[in-house]
């Protein structure tokens, strides 16, 4: 094991020994490559650098209970990296080169998966990018698809307690038949202003209303929305938001719980109403909200006074994380072992 201050890791880039990378070139995938370099080199008129042929993922490897490393929902992943390609013409990863990348980089690196206890886990980015040369506005023909890794803790300083989050209208994120539902780079250029607006303001993140009538709840930052209120849990149906496999799974949990699930428009004028109101992701896990600002109305909606998360996500975190971890029995199938040796 690596010497790293474990506990107190934040959700940051820590630098690996190892990535793997695997190129399209001439019309097919080549062998996958393991690479110690840092650096890409690629030609100053790739796709990637000026028309935005660049999509990502990021999926996390756990060392669990037992020791083994658990790797979350991959085959989730490669398939929303496989719609994101399409989505901006670009060249899918076959499902097998996108496994072997995972499992590699995972082992490769066994030294950065957090240990078991510390909260702390492997985070994976896979990348692809058009590498190929154009000057008119068209997709490459050479793409770039990669795998680096880091060990995180939580994505939200505060780890699983309540943040505030701030709802925006006068910028947008995605517009309803854009590219929001993809995981594509674009989007997250054009949510940095409001989020720094946010921060700056206080705020951990903001929560985009929807584009075209500004009175729907969209995408919580990074993450998506739920909110909990009479034994239902409630997140958004959107064109323009990312479809996370945490909410898929949280979806699965809250049924197995006792909830009901509604997946819908989500009013901003209902906001008054949620006893919980949370945002999940990879990366955010389970983040719950204590407060919700309307910045233009100055209106706050208040769901933890204590500071402490609410009972429901606190059932849904100790689930979702305790599958994760091997602490509980993976009756879904969500999670499969990266042997070590
Ligand atoms: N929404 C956005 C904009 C994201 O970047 C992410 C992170 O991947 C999510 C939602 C959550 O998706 P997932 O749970 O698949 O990580
Ligand atoms: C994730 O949860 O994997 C994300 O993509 C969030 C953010 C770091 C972009």
């Amino acid at each position: 094991m690596k010497n790293i201050d474990w506990k107190n890791l934040p959700f940051g880039y820590v630098k690996t020994d190892y990535n793997v990378r695997c190129y399209f070139r001439d019309g097919k995938w080549g062998e996958l490559e393991v690479c110690s370099s840092e650096q890409i080199t690629m030609h100053m008129a790739a796709t990637c650098l000026h028309y935005g042929q660049a999509a990502f993922e990021g999926l996390k490897a756990y060392r669990g209970k037992d020791d083994k490393v658990r790797l979350f929902r991959w085959e989730e992943n490669c398939k929303r990296l496989k719609l994101s390609a399409e989505t901006i013409l670009m060249e899918p990863v076959p499902e097998k080169i996108f496994k072997e990348a995972c499992f590699k980089v995972v082992q490769l690196n066994s030294e950065y998966i957090p240990p078991y206890g510390t909260g702390g886990s492997l985070y994976l980015r896979p990348l692809l990018i058009g590498t190929g040369a154009k000057v008119g506005v068209s997709p490459a023909d050479e793409y770039l698809f990669m795998i680096f890794v880091t060990p995180v803790g939580p994505y939200f300083k505060e780890g699983f307690k309540p943040v505030k989050m701030q709802i925006v209208k006068d910028f947008d994120r995605a517009a309803p038949m854009g590219t929001g539902h993809a995981k594509v780079g674009g989007n997250y250029a054009a949510s940095l202003r409001a989020g720094d607006r946010a921060h700056k303001e206080g705020f951990a993140a903001s929560i985009f209303a929807d584009a075209k009538t500004k009175t729907m709840i969209d995408e919580a930052g990074p993450a998506n929305f739920f909110g909990i209120k009479d034994g239902k849990y409630i997140t958004p149906d959107s064109s323009s938001i990312l479809q996370s496999i945490t909410n898929m799974s949280i979806r699965q949990i809250a049924t197995e719980l006792g909830l009901t699930v509604e997946r819908r428009h989500v009013m901003l004028d209902e906001l008054s109403t949620f006893e919980e109101a949370g945002a999940c992701g990879t990366a955010a896990v389970i983040s719950p909200i204590g407060l919700i600002q309307d910045r233009e109305t100055g209106k706050e909606y208040v769901y933890s006074k204590d500071g402490q998360p609410g009972p429901w996500s606190t059932k849904l975190y100790k689930y979702l994380t305790g599958v994760q971890y091997g602490e509980m029995e993976d009756k879904f199938n969500w999670c499969e072992e990266v042997r070590l040796t």
